[in-house]
């Protein structure tokens, strides 16, 4: 079992993030953000059976934090569309695995795209409680080639569950401010301070010759994820990202103070972290041996 300490060091793991989220402790992370790959039709890997299959609350079979009704919409899901059978196999232990390392006041950000992101809006509400879901983000981008055969969609959604309604940490204070659309009708005050952004961000992509750029093909903007980890961290706190790619969350985390642990399967993705982040200690979840230690 890893711990997570203070006084240690900031972590990047290489390995499967199945493997490795079992050796992290319980309750440690205040934000899990998660940016899986997004379902592309074709068999995603399948973990041992029963490692899959923890559950909410019993040993065996998982029946939801609302009992038999997950295993119910489960069923009827999958057979209403069997195309996202195998990436909800995929993503359902570690889902369970992110709510488990969650603090009692902790948030989880679930980055989705359109087309998977209703379905995993069901399951989630079956499986962690239909009261435990705080927000459909909408990150709005306008960027890359349009349709003519109907809406361009420009758009991700980003699911967001706390672990418990009652004692969730959130403070709209801590985030940045952003300009008032009609500038105008506002007050010089309110238009100097700036409005709460809503559930709809827009927000730019990376730009391509920005100095934000890692080249790691999905890297997400630094903006975006700063709202959520303000908002929903407080300074030393820690965050986990186990589908960490080029490592955006460790970067919002390092120039916030907050402390972080990211996990990625692909070396060239641990590479582009341990250049973006070199204060953190890499390691390698295959032999558990530090890789390299700074
Ligand atoms: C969409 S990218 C994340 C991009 C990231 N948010 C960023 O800003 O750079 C998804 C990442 O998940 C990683 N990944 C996919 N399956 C994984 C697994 N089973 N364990 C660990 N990482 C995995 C991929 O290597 C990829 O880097």
């Amino acid at each position: 079992m890893r711990s997570i300490d203070d006084s240690g060091p900031d972590l990047v793991v290489l390995g499967d993030n199945l493997d490795v989220l079992p050796t992290l402790p319980d309750g440690s992370f205040t934000v899990v953000y998660l940016d899986p790959p997004f379902n592309t039709g074709r068999k995603q890997r399948r973990h041992a059976v029963t490692a899959e299959r923890r559950t909410a609350g019993d040993a065996g079979t998982i029946t939801g934090f609302r009992g038999r009704t997950y295993e119910r919409i489960r069923g009827d899901l999958m057979r209403f569309d069997d195309r996202f059978e195998d990436y909800w196999a995929f993503l359902e232990p570690r889902l369970l695995e992110a709510w488990r390392l969650l603090t009692d006041d902790g948030t989880l950000y679930l980055h989705l795209d359109y087309r998977e992101a209703h379905y995993a809006k069901v399951l989630l509400d079956a499986l962690f409680g239909r009261d435990a879901f705080l927000n459909e983000i909408i990150w709005a981008y306008d960027f890359g080639a349009k349709s003519r055969s109907r809406w361009p969609t420009k758009h991700d959604t980003i699911l967001v569950y706390v672990k418990d309604p009652e004692r969730y940490w959130f403070d709209s204070e801590a985030v940045d401010r952003e300009p008032y659309m009609a500038p105008g009708l506002v007050t010089p005050e309110k238009r100097e301070r700036g409005k709460l952004p809503t559930d709809v961000w827009w927000h730019t992509i990376v730009s391509p010759t920005g100095s934000e750029k890692t080249g790691y093909p999905t890297q997400k903007p630094e903006g975006v994820l700063r709202r959520m980890v303000q908002a929903s961290s407080r300074e030393g706190d820690w965050v986990l990202d186990f589908f960490a790619g080029s490592g955006t969350l460790g970067a919002v985390a390092r120039d916030l103070g907050r402390r972080f642990v990211l996990v990625d399967d692909n070396p060239v993705a641990v590479d582009v972290m341990r250049r973006r982040l070199p204060h953190a200690r890499v390691e390698s979840a295959v032999d558990s041996a530090v890789e390299q230690e700074r």
